[in-house]
């Protein structure tokens, strides 16, 4: 028996609780130089991760690989519109369980950065804002609106004290080191006049009432009420300065990437360059590096930002959609990491002097008092490498725009523009067995629309969004005109002006057109109809594709064919104007509404199967089984041939597809030239030609053993013959490494190095997939790598002269630097 009662060993317990949490209670505090942590001064390396872009199975994964990336802390935002997507009735189930992710990097051993917004922006559907939030009768988003500045406190206050409880803070033992209000409101503030100051000071002295025990940060807010600290967000921020002269200079987004839309082509920012704007921003004093994204994810379901933001938001992060590892640029991040890190000490204590060499190259001493001093070198010339010399401290070859980081200032222990890390080419794999699919269709009902029924009726032409509080993406518009004299109206255009963003037509349950806007805003549909004597019946759908996220009053964009006008043009210019018609609605889709894509049986819902599943037909629902691929590897699902829509996995939406999107011809290159500024969308493109996203990501966790079900919705037509689930497995991996550095190579999920394609210690020429020897190699060239490397997960070794057996000795001018390129299979 036990000696004692168990309400003792409760109190027991909980005094043991307390104390462990109030002894590890880790203190953040800051000055100019550093943040402070526990009284030590740190450089923090930090990286985007928004916990319902992946699954609960993914977070550990991607958060190890972070962590081994270098990486200090993670962030994320608070999706408020995921939360509370009714009023009042909240949710963090699933992959909405912050609570639990945040746990997990704290039992990484790692720091969190709490971006609670809860305005997040994030390319996220209508920047996170929940659509009953900016339908409440006098609410004015973002500014000094009491409805809403009541809702803000209502969910910040909820969010910090989940945090609270489950001690997240660091105050309180927990990861979280900073915490965000607001977001970027500085870049759109002078919109909203004197209410938007008024309201950013509100926004600060409702959060620091939240009494976390941490610093507060405001993300590109000039004018930052004190304490709290602004932050820079964008591609380079090197140039930023806090407006607190005693404020750490923090980079809470650096954009390693970039967003894609539907018809645009896949954006990528080079290793180099985002090496470079990391070492220039600690260059020139800052201590705080945020990945915006280290991992970009998926936009599941209809989250996806708008108007047109892709499902997939991989953006070029150092982890691609799926986790593997994007290489060379997270493993070159790792190694700038670990090279800054070497001068933490000096950086965050040291005196900075900056020494100019003329044509844009600089060097920056910092020099600690006890003499130690750490060096970064830099030529921000974008076409002019330059060769330095530091008398004593050396010379330096100093590529165009890049950094050299020096360890003791006479050491080089990184160059961002020389990247020795291997570069690993992702591959598609078919597993046959999985690909024989096997289609019932059904088509998506519309009796009831086609004459014009809806669920209620109004003289006027509403704005979608308010009128479905985007529950779907549809919504459909009837009404019904009669004509008495057919001279005129028998072939009359019908004129419709919508805001957007697709909109189909049908006059008398007649298909008449389809139209989308190219950009996501209005466009105007015209089409020739014939109308019958009588009464003839309008049927609009018009679709959204996810909701604007940026801008100022983003939120009152409207959608739909809000206002329209909405005309039948006659003979003689004879025209109707129906924007004041008696108008029905109909909120979303039967197929919605009946759960077409649960793989459940329905009542009443009979797929064909013994009919030939229809090719190109408009509002269509496909349903396949199929066997998931096996082993470990991510899994896709091929999508080529279809044409716009929403797919599910076993009643899971893994998002919105429009596959027919085809991006522009031009503007992709194979090489990239990471020199000069970064601009989205003007350089590094690639996938010109083809569907903007064709491969659509199937987490592992969404699948069975067994049997797995598709469900397609077709909006505008396409044929599913060929969608096939497919594995993404690493390809081929290449590296050049230069003599004098470690040769890495790895392959992922646990396979091994197979083969070595390719090897050569000299001067060998081209890039992974067309490498060439040069004028002159070491005999073992190949012999080393592949005892190094074949047959296992991954191998390493310096590169050396020693290494391949050359001799040291007089040699060739151009044998005086060798380099090593490999190129592999896993
Ligand atoms: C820098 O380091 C010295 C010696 O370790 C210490 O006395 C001094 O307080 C530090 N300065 C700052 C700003 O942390
Ligand atoms: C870069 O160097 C070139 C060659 O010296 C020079 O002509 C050019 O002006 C420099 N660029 C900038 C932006 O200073
Ligand atoms: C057709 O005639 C009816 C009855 O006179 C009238 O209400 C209606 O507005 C007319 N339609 C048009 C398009 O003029
Ligand atoms: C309707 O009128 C336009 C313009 O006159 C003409 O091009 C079109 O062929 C006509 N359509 C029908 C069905 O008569
Ligand atoms: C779209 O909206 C803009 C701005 O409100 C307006 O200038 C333009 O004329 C509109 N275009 C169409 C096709 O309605
Ligand atoms: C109809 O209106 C358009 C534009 O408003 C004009 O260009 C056209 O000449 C008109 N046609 C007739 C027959 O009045
Ligand atoms: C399916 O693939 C076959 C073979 O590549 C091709 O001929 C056919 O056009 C494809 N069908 C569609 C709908 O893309």
């Amino acid at each position: 028996m036990f000696p004692m009662g168990s309400s003792s060993w409760v109190g027991i317990a909980l005094f043991f609780l307390a104390f462990t949490a109030s002894c590890f209670a880790t203190e953040v505090t800051y000055d100019a130089r550093s943040l402070i942590i526990n009284g030590e001064r740190r450089v923090i390396f930090s990286g985007a991760v928004h916990y319902p872009r992946s699954t609960v199975q993914m977070w550990p994964d991607i958060i190890q690989k972070a962590k081994d990336g270098g990486l200090d802390a993670i962030e994320s935002y608070v999706f408020w519109d995921r939360h509370e997507p009714v009023r009042r009735e909240y949710d963090f189930s699933g992959n909405l369980d912050f609570i639990k992710f945040f746990q997990i990097i704290q039992e990484a051993g790692l720091y969190a950065i709490l971006r609670i917004g809860p305005y997040v922006c994030a390319e996220w559907n209508f920047g996170g804002f929940p659509l009953w939030l900016h339908n409440m009768p006098g609410i004015e988003l973002r500014t000094d609106n009491p409805i809403y500045k009541n809702e803000m406190q209502i969910f910040t206050t909820k969010i910090v004290n989940m945090a609270k409880e489950a001690k997240l803070f660091a105050s309180q033992g927990g990861p979280i080191i900073l915490a965000q209000i607001e977001n970027e409101y500085g870049n759109i503030m002078t919109d909203y006049g004197e209410a938007g100051k008024t309201y950013i000071k509100w926004c600060a002295q409702m959060a620091l009432a939240q009494n976390i025990g941490v610093p507060w940060i405001m993300c590109q807010q000039h004018d930052a009420p004190q304490p709290m600290i602004n932050t820079c967000n964008g591609h380079y921020c090197d140039s930023f300065q806090p407006n607190n002269p005693k404020s750490p200079k923090m980079f809470t987004e650096n954009w390693i990437g970039w967003f894609q839309k539907w018809g645009e082509r896949v954006p990528h920012r080079s290793a180099e360059d985002s090496a470079f704007s990391v070492a220039r921003f600690f260059q020139n004093g800052g201590i705080l590096n945020n990945y915006y994204m280290y991992h970009g994810g998926t936009n599941f379901g209809r989250t996806a930002g708008g108007p047109y933001m892709t499902t997939s938001y991989e953006y070029d992060a150092p982890l691609d959609e799926y986790g593997n590892l994007n290489q060379p640029k997270w493993g070159h991040l790792k190694q700038l990491h670990a090279a800054i890190k070497l001068g933490e000490k000096i950086i965050t204590n040291g005196t900075r002097t900056d020494k100019d060499f003329g044509n844009e190259v600089t060097l920056t001493t910092y020099t600690h008092t006890n003499g130690e001093r750490f060096c970064f070198l830099s030529n921000t010339n974008d076409s002019k490498d330059a060769n330095v010399d530091l008398q004593q401290d050396g010379n330096y070859f100093l590529p165009a725009w890049s950094v050299t980081i020096l360890d003791g200032c006479n050491k080089e222990v990184f160059n961002t523009a020389k990247v020795n890390s291997q570069t690993s080419i992702m591959v598609k794999k078919s597993d046959d067995a999985s690909n024989k699919l096997t289609w019932a269709w059904i088509p998506e009902k519309k009796k009831d629309t086609m004459h014009g029924k809806g669920n209620f009726k109004v003289n006027q032409l509403l704005e979608q969004k308010e009128l479905t509080f985007d529950v779907s993406d549809y919504l459909w518009y009837m009404t019904s005109v009669d004509i008495n004299d057919t001279s005129i109206w028998s072939n009359a255009t019908l004129r419709v002006n919508t805001r957007g963003h697709t909109l189909r037509a049908y006059v008398n349950g007649r298909h008449v057109g389809y139209k989308f806007s190219q950009w996501g805003g209005n466009f105007t549909y015209e089409k020739y109809v014939s109308l019958k004597k009588g009464l003839n019946v309008i049927t609009l759908l018009s679709a959204t594709v996810g909701l604007p996220n940026y801008g100022a009053k983003f939120d009152k964009i409207k959608t739909g064919i809000a206002g329209g006008p909405v005309q039948l043009i006659g003979n003689n210019n004879e025209t109707i104007d129906l924007s004041t018609n008696l108008w029905s609605y109909k909120i979303g889709l039967n197929g919605e509404k009946k759960r077409l894509y649960d793989p459940q049986p329905r009542i009443g819902v009979s797929w064909r199967t013994n009919s030939p599943y229809p090719i190109g037909r408009s509002l269509t629902w496909y349903k396949a089984d199929f066997v998931a691929p096996s082993g470990n590897d991510p899994v896709v699902v091929d999508l080529l041939g279809l044409g716009k829509g929403e797919a599910w996995v076993n009643g899971q939406s893994i998002g919105r597809y429009w596959t027919s999107w085809i991006t522009a011809t031009n503007g992709c290159s194979d090489t990239c030239d990471y020199r000069g500024k970064y601009v989205p969308a003007q350089k590094c493109n690639t996938n010109c030609g083809n569907p903007s996203q064709r491969w659509y990501h199937v987490p592992r966790s969404f699948l069975k053993n067994d049997k797995n079900t598709l469900v397609l919705f077709e909006e505008i037509g396409g044929n599913p013959q060929n969608v096939s689930f497919q594995t993404v497995i690493t390809g081929t991996i290449c590296a050049q490494v230069q003599e004098g550095a470690l040769l890495e190579l790895s392959c992922q999920g646990g396979k091994t190095i197979s083969q070595i394609q390719f090897s050569s210690f000299g001067n060998p020429t081209g890039n992974c997939g067309s490498f060439k020897k040069g004028t002159w190699e070491a005999t073992d060239g190949q012999s080393v790598v592949e005892a190094a490397c074949v047959g296992r997960n991954s191998c390493g070794f310096m590169v050396t002269k020693e290494a391949f057996g050359v001799a040291i000795g007089p040699m060739n001018v151009d044998e005086r630097v060798a380099r090593l390129a490999v190129q592999a299979t896993c």
